[in-house]
């Protein structure tokens, strides 16, 4: 074989394995990105969040608190699950996904992004 057929096919072989290797890794949803610039609302944007999560299935008012749509802000006001200062720290975005109980309910996709930077705006009830 020629010595140019043969880089030829050594390349053609080198772009088949480079090829068959670009597979895609596998990375979590992390929804839509969140603009900090731009107002959170409370009612249409973060209150939704615990009913979809099922939080709702415990936390609505007969015996725990409720995070239910109207009834969330007061919740959270009344049962100190907010850390103005440092939202990360916050019982309401640190509980979920923890252990025990809330081991198996959790945020998913930016719904963490979304509470956080709600809170870093500084929490209204709007
Ligand atoms: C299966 C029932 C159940 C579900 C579902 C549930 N919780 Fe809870 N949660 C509890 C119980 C019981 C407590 C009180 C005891 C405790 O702190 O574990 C509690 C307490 C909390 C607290 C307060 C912890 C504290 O130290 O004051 C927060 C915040 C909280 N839950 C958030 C959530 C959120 C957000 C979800 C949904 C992602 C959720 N929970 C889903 C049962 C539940």
């Amino acid at each position: 074989m020629k010595e140019k057929n043969r880089i030829w096919l050594l390349l053609c072989l080198l772009l088949m394995v480079a090829y068959a290797c670009d597979y895609k890794f596998i990375k979590p949803d992390e929804g839509d990105p969140i603009d900090p610039e731009e107002p959170i609302s409370f009612s249409a944007e973060v209150e939704p969040i615990w009913t979809t999560q099922s939080c709702t299935n415990c936390h609505n008012g007969s015996g725990l608190f409720s995070l239910k749509q109207g009834e969330a802000y007061q919740s959270l006001v009344n049962n100190n699950l907010l850390d103005l200062e440092n939202s990360d720290n916050s019982l309401i975005v640190k509980v979920p996904g923890s252990s025990g109980l809330h081991a198996d309910y959790t945020y998913v996709s930016n719904q963490k992004l979304i509470i956080t930077t709600w809170i870093d705006q500084g929490a209204e009830d709007n």
